[in-house]
């Protein structure tokens, strides 16, 4: 058998559709690399778990590198303050790209990166910030203390990586709805301050989040509504296909048009599920190159998608609180896929006023979605069913 090709969970081999959006990144890059001076404003790719946008920056991230960029990488989480985080990945990407300087000026860059840190880990406080503030000004509360800090930081790293003869710094942040209100306003001040010096600084922040990335973004910082937000959605069925198709190719694998048609129509443009149903199709068959997988391939390796796909309902399910699970239930009864907030909140017997904390919290999670007019709907496929079938267990 030829080795699966497919990816479900992780970067894809070949990225499928997506142009317009890589395209969206390539132009930043493009700024950096020929002036050298900042990439526009902040670049935010929003959308619910599994649409790709962690593969589509990783994908940047590769042709970044051909491009001569050196880049960080932070995947925000709720468990660890960002900012510290985002000045180890700075370091990390120097460090793995050679790009410290040697003896005594690599030890001051060191020690300069270990004070940035804590810096811009303690938020609000009164930290001599060495390298931005003023001495006449260390006096006073230091609230701008981490973003002066940042801002140094990102200004020298970046101006260090294009002195080196690089194309720029460029700051990926995944996950970014995770980062507290504090994190995200220091991230939009730093932004904001790196572009009132826009020529003098080449690098640039491309960032994916939850659909309330941008609302959460505004809240933090009025001006974070100057962000760049572009929406991910689902792939069209031609793209969709080659999710299928291309990685097959490579092994000298083909698929029948009936099976592709099956798959298609059963992943809805999902790119997680058709990774998913690629890959056991593909172990059901064990194909050998020169093979084609058929629609009784598909067949038989569906049981164990709807099983994985079980599962990862049954995660979402269990993390919900008890209240979150009633509106849950309260959506999946209507039975349709996209649900009026007044139906959810008659189902549960409550005012439509008092069930806007589950509904925001889902929406967090990334377990539903609005999709305007006060409607929601699942984020994962089958979902709903999931909700439907847990009452005969
Ligand atoms: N454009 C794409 N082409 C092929 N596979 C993709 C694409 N986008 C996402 N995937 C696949 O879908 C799954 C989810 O992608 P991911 O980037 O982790 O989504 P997100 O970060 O939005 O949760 C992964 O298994 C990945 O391999
Ligand atoms: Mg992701």
């Amino acid at each position: 058998m030829a080795p699966n090709p497919y990816t479900p969970g992780q970067v894809p081999r070949i990225l499928a559709g997506r142009v317009e959006e890589l395209r969206r990144i390539e132009d930043r890059l493009a700024r950096v690399a020929t002036f050298g001076e900042l990439g526009g404003p902040l670049l935010v790719f929003h959308a619910p778990r599994g649409i790709g946008k962690t593969s589509l920056l990783r994908i940047a991230q590769r042709r970044a590198a051909e491009l001569g960029f050196i880049s960080a990488w932070v995947a925000c989480s709720r468990e660890r303050p960002v900012l510290p985080e985002v000045v180890h990945a700075v370091r990390r990407s120097l460090e793995d790209a050679d790009a410290l300087p040697t003896g005594g000026a690599g030890s001051r860059w060191r020690k300069r990166l270990d004070t940035v840190t804590i810096e811009v880990g303690v938020p609000g406080a009164k930290v001599q910030a060495e390298i931005a503030a003023p001495p006449e000004k260390a006096e006073e509360p230091v609230a701008g203390a981490p973003i002066g800090a940042l801002q140094a930081l990102l200004h020298d790293t970046a101006t260090l990586v294009r002195r080196r003869g690089g194309a720029g710094l460029l700051l990926f942040l995944d996950e970014l709805h995770t980062a507290s209100p504090d994190d995200m306003s220091v991230l939009l001040n730093t932004l904001q301050n790196l572009d009132g010096d826009r020529a003098d600084n080449p690098l640039a922040v491309v960032a994916a989040g939850l659909p309330v990335t941008p609302e959460a973004l505004t809240r933090a910082a009025t001006f974070g509504e100057r962000s760049s937000f572009v929406s991910l959605d689902v792939l069209n069925d031609q793209d969709a296909r080659s999710v299928l198709t291309a990685p097959a190719e490579a092994e000298g694998v083909t698929w029948t048009s009936g099976a592709l048609d099956a798959i298609v129509a059963e992943a809805r443009g999902y790119p997680y599920l058709l990774q998913l149903i690629g890959s056991s199709t593909w172990d059901a068959a064990g194909p050998d190159r020169g093979d084609k997988l058929t629609l009784a391939d598909v067949r038989k390796g569906l049981p164990a998608a709807r099983d994985q796909l079980t599962a990862m309902h049954r995660a979402r399910w269990g993390a919900a609180t008890p209240l979150e699970q009633a509106f849950l239930a309260a959506m999946a009864t209507a039975g349709r896929d996209n649900v009026t907030r007044a139906e959810i909140a008659e189902r549960m017997g409550r005012e439509s006023r008092a069930i806007s904390v589950p509904r925001e919290r889902l929406i967090e999670k990334g377990v539903i979605e609005p999709v305007g007019h006060g409607l929601v709907r699942f984020t994962l496929p089958g979902f709903g069913d999931f909700v439907r079938r847990l009452d005969e267990e």
